[in-house]
Protein backbone atom coordinates (compact mmCIF):
# COMPACT_ATOMS: atom_id res chain seq x y z
CA UNK A 1 0.00 0.00 0.00
CA UNK A 2 1.34 3.78 -1.02
CA UNK A 3 2.67 5.20 2.25
CA UNK A 4 0.55 8.33 4.17
CA UNK A 5 1.23 11.34 1.89
CA UNK A 6 3.75 13.96 3.05
CA UNK A 7 4.10 17.24 1.53
CA UNK A 8 7.57 19.24 1.86
CA UNK A 9 6.13 22.50 1.26
CA UNK A 10 9.61 23.83 0.11
CA UNK A 11 9.66 21.43 -3.17
CA UNK A 12 6.71 23.89 -4.39
CA UNK A 13 9.22 26.58 -4.76
CA UNK A 14 11.52 24.42 -7.19
CA UNK A 15 12.00 21.94 -9.72
CA UNK A 16 10.19 19.74 -7.97
CA UNK A 17 7.00 21.55 -7.74
CA UNK A 18 4.94 19.73 -10.42
CA UNK A 19 6.13 16.24 -8.78
CA UNK A 20 4.42 17.91 -5.37
CA UNK A 21 1.38 19.35 -7.25
CA UNK A 22 1.01 15.59 -7.95
CA UNK A 23 1.03 14.11 -4.82
CA UNK A 24 -1.53 16.66 -3.23
CA UNK A 25 -3.70 15.86 -5.89
CA UNK A 26 -3.13 12.00 -5.53
CA UNK A 27 -3.63 12.72 -1.58
CA UNK A 28 -6.97 14.31 -2.05
CA UNK A 29 -8.62 12.16 -4.56
CA UNK A 30 -7.33 9.30 -2.88
CA UNK A 31 -6.93 9.78 1.20
CA UNK A 32 -8.44 13.00 2.34
CA UNK A 33 -5.75 13.65 4.06
CA UNK A 34 -1.78 14.69 3.82
CA UNK A 35 0.99 16.02 5.99
CA UNK A 36 2.84 19.03 5.52
CA UNK A 37 6.34 20.00 6.35
CA UNK A 38 8.00 23.32 5.84
CA UNK A 39 5.06 24.74 5.85
CA UNK A 40 6.35 28.30 7.32
CA UNK A 41 5.03 28.27 10.39
CA UNK A 42 7.76 28.51 13.16
CA UNK A 43 9.11 25.33 14.30
CA UNK A 44 9.43 27.48 17.77
CA UNK A 45 6.21 29.13 18.10
CA UNK A 46 4.30 25.45 17.53
CA UNK A 47 6.90 24.38 20.57
CA UNK A 48 5.25 26.92 22.42
CA UNK A 49 2.00 26.22 21.52
CA UNK A 50 2.37 22.49 22.47
CA UNK A 51 3.65 23.84 25.86
CA UNK A 52 0.98 26.07 27.10
CA UNK A 53 -1.77 23.83 25.60
CA UNK A 54 -0.48 20.32 27.63
CA UNK A 55 0.39 23.27 30.77
CA UNK A 56 -3.18 24.51 30.10
CA UNK A 57 -4.78 20.91 29.77
CA UNK A 58 -3.00 19.51 33.58
CA UNK A 59 -4.24 23.34 35.02
CA UNK A 60 -7.43 23.11 34.06
CA UNK A 61 -8.52 20.45 32.16
CA UNK A 62 -7.37 17.11 33.73
CA UNK A 63 -9.02 17.14 36.85
CA UNK A 64 -12.58 17.92 35.55
CA UNK A 65 -12.18 14.88 33.23
CA UNK A 66 -11.43 12.84 35.84
CA UNK A 67 -14.20 14.01 37.65
CA UNK A 68 -16.59 13.16 34.52
CA UNK A 69 -15.27 9.83 34.32
CA UNK A 70 -15.61 9.18 37.54
CA UNK A 71 -18.73 10.69 37.76
CA UNK A 72 -20.12 8.30 34.83
CA UNK A 73 -18.27 5.12 35.68
CA UNK A 74 -16.62 4.65 32.62
CA UNK A 75 -13.46 3.14 34.19
CA UNK A 76 -15.33 -0.20 35.20
CA UNK A 77 -17.34 -0.05 31.42
CA UNK A 78 -18.11 -3.93 30.03
CA UNK A 79 -19.79 -2.98 26.46
CA UNK A 80 -19.05 -0.86 23.80
CA UNK A 81 -20.05 2.94 24.76
CA UNK A 82 -21.26 4.65 21.71
CA UNK A 83 -22.96 8.23 22.47
CA UNK A 84 -19.44 9.56 24.18
CA UNK A 85 -16.28 9.94 23.76
CA UNK A 86 -12.90 9.76 25.84
CA UNK A 87 -11.72 13.63 25.09
CA UNK A 88 -11.51 16.72 26.95
CA UNK A 89 -12.25 19.89 24.68
CA UNK A 90 -12.36 23.47 24.00
CA UNK A 91 -12.85 25.57 21.56
CA UNK A 92 -11.93 28.97 19.98
CA UNK A 93 -13.28 30.79 17.76
CA UNK A 94 -11.48 33.36 15.30
CA UNK A 95 -13.71 34.33 12.39
CA UNK A 96 -15.87 36.42 11.81
CA UNK A 97 -15.15 37.36 15.26
CA UNK A 98 -12.29 36.23 18.03
CA UNK A 99 -14.09 34.96 21.41
CA UNK A 100 -10.80 34.21 22.71
CA UNK A 101 -10.88 36.85 25.38
CA UNK A 102 -14.08 35.50 26.94
CA UNK A 103 -12.76 31.70 27.05
CA UNK A 104 -11.91 31.29 31.19
CA UNK A 105 -8.88 29.93 32.47
CA UNK A 106 -6.44 31.04 29.83
CA UNK A 107 -3.18 33.00 30.83
CA UNK A 108 -2.31 36.03 28.60
CA UNK A 109 0.53 34.48 27.56
CA UNK A 110 -1.64 31.29 26.02
CA UNK A 111 -3.86 33.77 24.30
CA UNK A 112 -1.41 35.82 22.45
CA UNK A 113 0.57 32.76 21.22
CA UNK A 114 -2.73 30.76 20.04
CA UNK A 115 -3.70 34.19 18.04
CA UNK A 116 -0.24 34.11 16.54
CA UNK A 117 -0.46 30.42 15.74
CA UNK A 118 -4.16 30.39 14.34
CA UNK A 119 -2.61 33.82 11.89
CA UNK A 120 -0.30 31.84 10.42
CA UNK A 121 -2.92 28.69 10.09
CA UNK A 122 -5.25 30.91 8.28
CA UNK A 123 -2.36 31.75 5.69
CA UNK A 124 -1.31 28.16 5.31
CA UNK A 125 -5.08 27.62 4.84
CA UNK A 126 -5.79 29.72 2.31
CA UNK A 127 -2.55 29.04 0.52
CA UNK A 128 -3.12 25.09 0.32
CA UNK A 129 -7.01 25.97 -1.14
CA UNK A 130 -5.18 28.22 -3.88
CA UNK A 131 -3.10 24.72 -4.20
CA UNK A 132 -6.05 22.80 -4.99
CA UNK A 133 -7.83 25.43 -6.87
CA UNK A 134 -4.81 25.01 -9.16
CA UNK A 135 -5.24 20.98 -9.08
CA UNK A 136 -8.65 21.06 -10.00
CA UNK A 137 -8.74 23.76 -12.73
CA UNK A 138 -10.17 26.48 -11.11
CA UNK A 139 -8.68 30.12 -11.11
CA UNK A 140 -7.16 31.44 -7.98
CA UNK A 141 -8.83 32.62 -4.87
CA UNK A 142 -12.44 30.40 -6.29
CA UNK A 143 -12.47 27.92 -3.10
CA UNK A 144 -11.82 31.22 -0.34
CA UNK A 145 -14.41 32.99 -2.63
CA UNK A 146 -17.03 30.30 -2.27
CA UNK A 147 -16.39 30.26 1.75
CA UNK A 148 -17.01 34.18 2.04
CA UNK A 149 -20.61 34.69 2.35
CA UNK A 150 -21.22 37.98 3.84
CA UNK A 151 -18.72 37.79 6.62
CA UNK A 152 -15.63 36.08 5.26
CA UNK A 153 -14.90 32.56 6.99
CA UNK A 154 -15.63 30.89 9.85
CA UNK A 155 -12.36 29.95 11.55
CA UNK A 156 -11.99 28.09 14.85
CA UNK A 157 -9.98 25.67 16.86
CA UNK A 158 -10.84 22.56 18.68
CA UNK A 159 -8.45 22.28 21.67
CA UNK A 160 -8.34 18.36 22.68
CA UNK A 161 -6.68 15.92 24.85
CA UNK A 162 -6.86 12.05 24.56
CA UNK A 163 -6.13 10.77 28.35
CA UNK A 164 -4.89 6.94 29.13
CA UNK A 165 -7.74 5.00 28.81
CA UNK A 166 -8.36 1.64 30.09
CA UNK A 167 -10.59 0.14 28.20
CA UNK A 168 -9.65 1.68 24.24
CA UNK A 169 -11.57 -1.18 22.22
CA UNK A 170 -14.70 0.35 24.54
CA UNK A 171 -14.76 3.48 24.39
CA UNK A 172 -13.48 5.53 21.55
CA UNK A 173 -10.88 8.44 21.59
CA UNK A 174 -13.31 10.18 19.24
CA UNK A 175 -16.01 8.42 17.42
CA UNK A 176 -15.54 7.45 13.16
CA UNK A 177 -16.71 11.27 11.62
CA UNK A 178 -15.94 13.34 8.40
CA UNK A 179 -15.85 17.02 9.02
CA UNK A 180 -18.37 19.33 8.25
CA UNK A 181 -16.37 21.99 6.92
CA UNK A 182 -14.26 22.87 4.64
CA UNK A 183 -10.13 22.92 5.24
CA UNK A 184 -9.25 21.12 8.68
CA UNK A 185 -5.32 21.96 10.20
CA UNK A 186 -4.11 20.21 12.51
CA UNK A 187 -1.19 20.24 14.81
CA UNK A 188 -1.17 16.98 16.73
CA UNK A 189 1.30 15.15 19.33
CA UNK A 190 4.21 14.17 17.93
CA UNK A 191 4.86 11.52 20.75
CA UNK A 192 1.58 9.63 21.19
CA UNK A 193 -0.43 8.53 18.03
CA UNK A 194 -3.94 7.34 17.64
CA UNK A 195 -5.59 9.65 14.74
CA UNK A 196 -6.65 7.07 11.89
CA UNK A 197 -8.16 7.56 8.60
CA UNK A 198 -10.51 4.68 6.56
CA UNK A 199 -9.01 3.75 3.53
CA UNK A 200 -10.12 1.06 1.49
CA UNK A 201 -12.10 -0.14 4.49
CA UNK A 202 -8.93 -0.36 6.51
CA UNK A 203 -7.78 1.87 9.09
CA UNK A 204 -4.65 3.83 8.68
CA UNK A 205 -2.78 5.69 11.32
CA UNK A 206 -2.17 9.24 10.70
CA UNK A 207 1.64 9.05 11.09
CA UNK A 208 2.92 11.89 14.52
CA UNK A 209 5.58 13.94 12.91
CA UNK A 210 7.19 16.46 14.72
CA UNK A 211 6.28 19.78 13.68
CA UNK A 212 4.24 18.83 10.47
CA UNK A 213 0.57 20.01 10.13
CA UNK A 214 -2.57 17.48 9.05
CA UNK A 215 -4.14 18.47 6.46
CA UNK A 216 -7.78 16.82 5.61
CA UNK A 217 -10.79 17.89 3.36
CA UNK A 218 -14.03 18.53 4.90
CA UNK A 219 -17.80 17.33 3.39
CA UNK A 220 -17.80 21.30 1.95
CA UNK A 221 -14.85 20.43 -0.01
CA UNK A 222 -16.26 17.11 -1.69
CA UNK A 223 -19.50 19.08 -2.56
CA UNK A 224 -17.93 21.81 -4.41
CA UNK A 225 -15.29 19.58 -6.38
CA UNK A 226 -18.76 17.56 -7.03
CA UNK A 227 -16.95 14.33 -5.28
CA UNK A 228 -13.65 14.61 -7.00
CA UNK A 229 -11.91 15.50 -3.55
CA UNK A 230 -13.61 13.33 -0.91
CA UNK A 231 -14.04 13.44 2.94
CA UNK A 232 -13.00 10.96 4.92
CA UNK A 233 -13.66 9.11 7.96
CA UNK A 234 -11.63 9.11 10.76
CA UNK A 235 -11.52 8.60 14.40
CA UNK A 236 -8.82 8.65 17.25
CA UNK A 237 -8.12 5.30 19.54
CA UNK A 238 -7.51 6.61 23.01
CA UNK A 239 -3.94 5.12 24.34
CA UNK A 240 -3.71 3.03 27.60
CA UNK A 241 -0.76 5.17 27.88
CA UNK A 242 -0.22 8.67 27.45
CA UNK A 243 -2.11 11.77 26.41
CA UNK A 244 -2.68 12.69 23.21
CA UNK A 245 -2.69 16.63 21.87
CA UNK A 246 -4.75 17.36 18.96
CA UNK A 247 -5.12 21.38 17.83
CA UNK A 248 -7.82 21.25 14.84
CA UNK A 249 -8.10 24.59 13.34
CA UNK A 250 -10.93 24.52 10.96
CA UNK A 251 -11.19 26.75 8.09
CA UNK A 252 -14.59 26.67 6.96
CA UNK A 253 -17.52 28.73 5.08
CA UNK A 254 -19.41 31.53 6.51
CA UNK A 255 -22.65 31.00 7.65
CA UNK A 256 -24.83 32.22 4.97
CA UNK A 257 -22.21 31.04 2.00
CA UNK A 258 -23.98 28.99 -0.55
CA UNK A 259 -22.13 26.04 -1.19
CA UNK A 260 -22.67 24.46 -4.67
CA UNK A 261 -20.75 22.87 -7.16
CA UNK A 262 -18.14 24.72 -9.13
CA UNK A 263 -19.87 24.75 -12.74
CA UNK A 264 -16.88 23.63 -14.47
CA UNK A 265 -16.44 20.39 -12.39
CA UNK A 266 -20.09 19.16 -12.94
CA UNK A 267 -19.97 16.88 -15.73
CA UNK A 268 -21.96 17.07 -18.54
CA UNK A 269 -24.74 14.84 -18.79
CA UNK A 270 -24.61 12.53 -21.47
CA UNK A 271 -27.74 11.09 -23.07
CA UNK A 272 -28.08 7.91 -20.85
CA UNK A 273 -26.58 8.17 -18.17
CA UNK A 274 -27.27 11.43 -15.65
CA UNK A 275 -24.46 12.39 -13.85
CA UNK A 276 -24.63 12.75 -9.55
CA UNK A 277 -24.16 16.33 -8.76
CA UNK A 278 -23.99 17.66 -5.28
CA UNK A 279 -26.62 19.62 -3.82
CA UNK A 280 -26.62 23.23 -3.20
CA UNK A 281 -27.54 24.99 0.06
CA UNK A 282 -26.55 27.41 3.27
CA UNK A 283 -23.50 26.35 4.91
CA UNK A 284 -25.43 26.96 8.14
CA UNK A 285 -28.51 24.79 7.14
CA UNK A 286 -25.88 21.87 6.40
CA UNK A 287 -24.44 22.79 9.89
CA UNK A 288 -27.66 22.27 11.85
CA UNK A 289 -28.29 19.18 9.82
CA UNK A 290 -24.70 17.95 10.91
CA UNK A 291 -24.95 18.57 14.84
CA UNK A 292 -27.38 15.62 15.26
CA UNK A 293 -25.89 13.30 12.40
CA UNK A 294 -21.62 13.90 12.61
CA UNK A 295 -21.13 10.50 13.61
CA UNK A 296 -23.36 8.71 10.96
CA UNK A 297 -22.19 8.36 6.96
CA UNK A 298 -21.93 11.91 5.07
CA UNK A 299 -24.49 10.55 2.00
CA UNK A 300 -27.83 10.84 4.28
CA UNK A 301 -26.68 14.28 4.88
CA UNK A 302 -26.22 15.13 1.03
CA UNK A 303 -29.30 13.41 0.37
CA UNK A 304 -31.25 15.26 3.18
CA UNK A 305 -29.61 18.46 1.65
CA UNK A 306 -30.91 18.41 -2.15
CA UNK A 307 -34.18 17.33 -0.32
CA UNK A 308 -34.42 20.88 1.36
CA UNK A 309 -32.70 22.31 -1.89
CA UNK A 310 -35.83 20.70 -4.23
CA UNK A 311 -38.70 22.35 -1.11
CA UNK A 312 -36.85 26.02 -1.37
CA UNK A 313 -36.82 25.57 -5.72
CA UNK A 314 -39.47 23.78 -6.77
CA UNK A 315 -39.72 22.50 -10.52
CA UNK A 316 -42.24 24.93 -12.53
CA UNK A 317 -45.65 23.35 -12.62
CA UNK A 318 -46.87 22.88 -15.95
CA UNK A 319 -50.37 25.27 -16.14
CA UNK A 320 -52.95 24.72 -19.02
FE1 LIG B 1 -12.66 15.29 12.55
Amino acid sequence: MASFPVINMENLNGEERETTMEIIKDACENWGFFELVNHGISHELMDTVEKLTKEHYRKCMEQRFKELVASKALEGVQSEINDMDWESTFFLRHLPVSNMSEIPDLDDDYRKVMKEFVEGLEKLAEQVLDLLCENLGLEKGYLKNAFYGSKGPTFGTKVSNYPPCPKPDLIKGLRAHTDAGGLILLFQDDKVSGLQLLKDDQWIDVPPMRHSIVINLGDQLEVITNGKYKSVMHRVIAQTDGTRMSIASFYNPGSDAVIYPAPTLVEKETEDEKNQVYPKFVFEDYMKLYAGLKFQAKEPRFEAMKTMESNVNPSPIATV
